[in-house]
């Protein structure tokens, strides 16, 4: 009997994931049934949001089942194809399992196209962080040539792609991130005009300040928390805050008080806005478009952090939350056929 591993949800963390909140099952591998193909798992996608689908919560992703496969971003091979757009050797792209091996509805799938660049890019520069990172800035943020931009976990998947994108809008880009290696990386290889290491900085607020002389007109917001209040006092008037996600709250087991920063808005006028790159599945091709030709032409580069072997997802995963990769975090499967 043919087998494969998947890892399933164990149990609902409370707090930070351990090594208890995954279980490593061996299952019989599945069989394609019409219109369905089987994916062999090159890449697997580990995401800030799957901390969430691993609480009991409503939220816009439905939460996990304890005992059962979690899912996650895959790039694959097809090995068997039971759908007339597919066949045998394809590289896709979509939502499976976290699995070495998961059969798919083939509609479901998204070919990689080779030419836009080597496949795991399709997890991350060229896939959902990348997409997300090219509306939230310009549909949500939409910084204007000159303006200042601030950028939270710059160094991440996201966060990475965002500050190239606003200086090539022409923007002043500023990052934080979580270490003087990736600081430098910012600066010195992106482009950015600044980038502050929060962890070390004995004052945030002044470091952002300073950084930022004549105040923030777009905050691009990864993480809330302390660096979030350190940037609000110095939103200009009219900016605009995109707030992408909270990673500095996804732990957390109560909502955190305290000072409340709503009043600052007044005086800005600043307007503040979350957003879901769900909502721009119908425009996903455009943005893979732009963001592939600013790869080609040498105006946008990407980072990759892998982790090789399907039995340490969990480890990549729960790194996310110390602050382990730099640009995006992908595990690279080696099953067997
Ligand atoms: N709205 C959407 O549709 C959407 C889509 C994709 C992602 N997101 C959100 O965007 C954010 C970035 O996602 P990503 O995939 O690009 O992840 P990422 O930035 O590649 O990885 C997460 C990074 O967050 C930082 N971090 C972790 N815990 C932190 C804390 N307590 N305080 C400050 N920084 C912390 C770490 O970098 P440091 O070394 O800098 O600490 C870590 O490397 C996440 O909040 C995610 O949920 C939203």
């Amino acid at each position: 009997m043919a087998t494969t591993r998947q890892w399933h949800l164990a149990s609902r963390p409370v707090g930070e994931p351990t090594h208890d909140t995954f279980e490593l099952v061996t299952v019989e591998r599945p069989e394609p049934a019409d219109g369905e193909v089987l994916v062999k798992t090159l890449y697997q996608s580990v995401d800030p949001y799957m901390r969430g689908r691993m609480r009991n919560a409503e939220s816009y992703a439905e939460p996990w089942d304890v005992g059962e496969p979690m899912q996650a971003g895959v790039v694959g091979e097809v090995v068997d194809s039971k759908y007339d757009g597919l066949e045998e050797g394809d590289i896709v792209t979509g939502t499976l399992l976290w699995a070495e091996h998961a059969v798919a509805d083939g509609d479901e799938l998204r070919q990689v196209n080779p030419d836009h660049g080597p496949i795991s890019t399709a997890l991350g520069v060229l896939g959902m962080p990348g997409v997300t990172a090219y509306f939230g800035l310009l549909d949500v943020a939409e910084p204007n040539p000159g303006e200042t931009v601030v950028i939270s976990a710059g160094a991440g998947a996201v966060g990475s792609v965002v500050g190239q994108l606003a200086r090539l809008n022409g923007a002043r880009v500023i990052g934080t991130a979580g270490s003087d290696e990736k600081a430098a990386w910012l600066t010195d290889d992106l482009g950015f005009d600044a980038a502050i290491n929060y962890k070390t900085t004995d004052d945030l607020a002044a470091a952002i300040a300073e950084a930022c002389p004549d105040g923030i007109d777009v905050y691009f917001d990864n993480v809330g928390g302390p660096i979030t209040d350190a940037v609000w006092p110095l939103l200009n008037v009219r900016s605009r805050v995109a707030v992408c996600g909270q990673i500095s709250m996804y732990n957390a087991t109560e909502t955190p008080t305290g000072p409340r920063k709503l009043a600052q808005l007044i005086q800005s006028r600043a307007r503040v806005e979350g957003f879901l790159v769900s909502d721009y599945e119908h425009r996903w091709g455009e943005a893979l478009d732009q963001l592939s030709t600013f790869i080609r032409e040498d105006e946008l580069q990407y980072r990759e952090t892998v982790t090789e072997g399907f039995e340490n997802a969990p480890d990549a995963f729960m790194g996310l939350f110390e602050g382990e990769n730099i640009g995006k975090q992908l595990v690279k499967v080696d099953a067997d056929d």
